[in-house]
């Protein structure tokens, strides 16, 4: 079961970086079904696909915000670094081979993926010509992300 679903509302309005969300929210929501499962070699595989794709998506991220000098790069940055990292700390303890560490991380995860898309990713200006004008850039998300029932 998806626990992570894609809402138009929570569109950058840069096809490339909601490319990449989607996928994010993609990798997320096949851990978390290997959480519900108990499956956990399996769920430490999967988090190696996420540990990687982030890094990826990240450095696409901050190569668009260098591109357009967006001003707060330098914060955006450092909300990056530290998912990369709390993910490897917890990461590390996968040989306790715990279900609750796993719920701890998809709590994490989640909680974290939404509150930097929504709240932060959104902040980032769009392409010119990108398909609609925000009413605020710095304004709320227009809507309160959502995690599945
Ligand atoms: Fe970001």
């Amino acid at each position: 079961m998806s626990l992570l679903i894609w809402n138009d509302s929570y569109s950058v309005e840069n096809d490339l970086i909601d490319s990449q969300h989607k996928i994010l929210f993609e990798i997320f929501n096949t851990l978390h079904d290997k959480c519900c499962r108990s499956e956990v070699d399996s769920f430490y595989d999967s988090i190696l696909q996420l540990q990687s794709y982030t890094r990826y998506h990240f450095r696409a991220e901050e190569q668009y915000m260098a591109q357009i000098n967006y001003k707060k790069i330098i914060m955006h940055k450092l909300e990056h670094r530290y998912f990369e990292n709390r993910v490897d700390e917890l990461t590390q303890k996968k040989n306790e081979r715990s279900v609750d560490l796993l719920r701890l991380l998809i709590t994490f995860l989640s909680n974290w993926l939404l509150q930097h898309v929504v709240g932060e990713d959104r902040k980032i200006p769009p392409p010119p010509g990108s398909r609609q004008v925000r009413p605020s850039d710095s304004g709320p998300p227009r809507e309160t992300p959502q995690l599945s029932p």
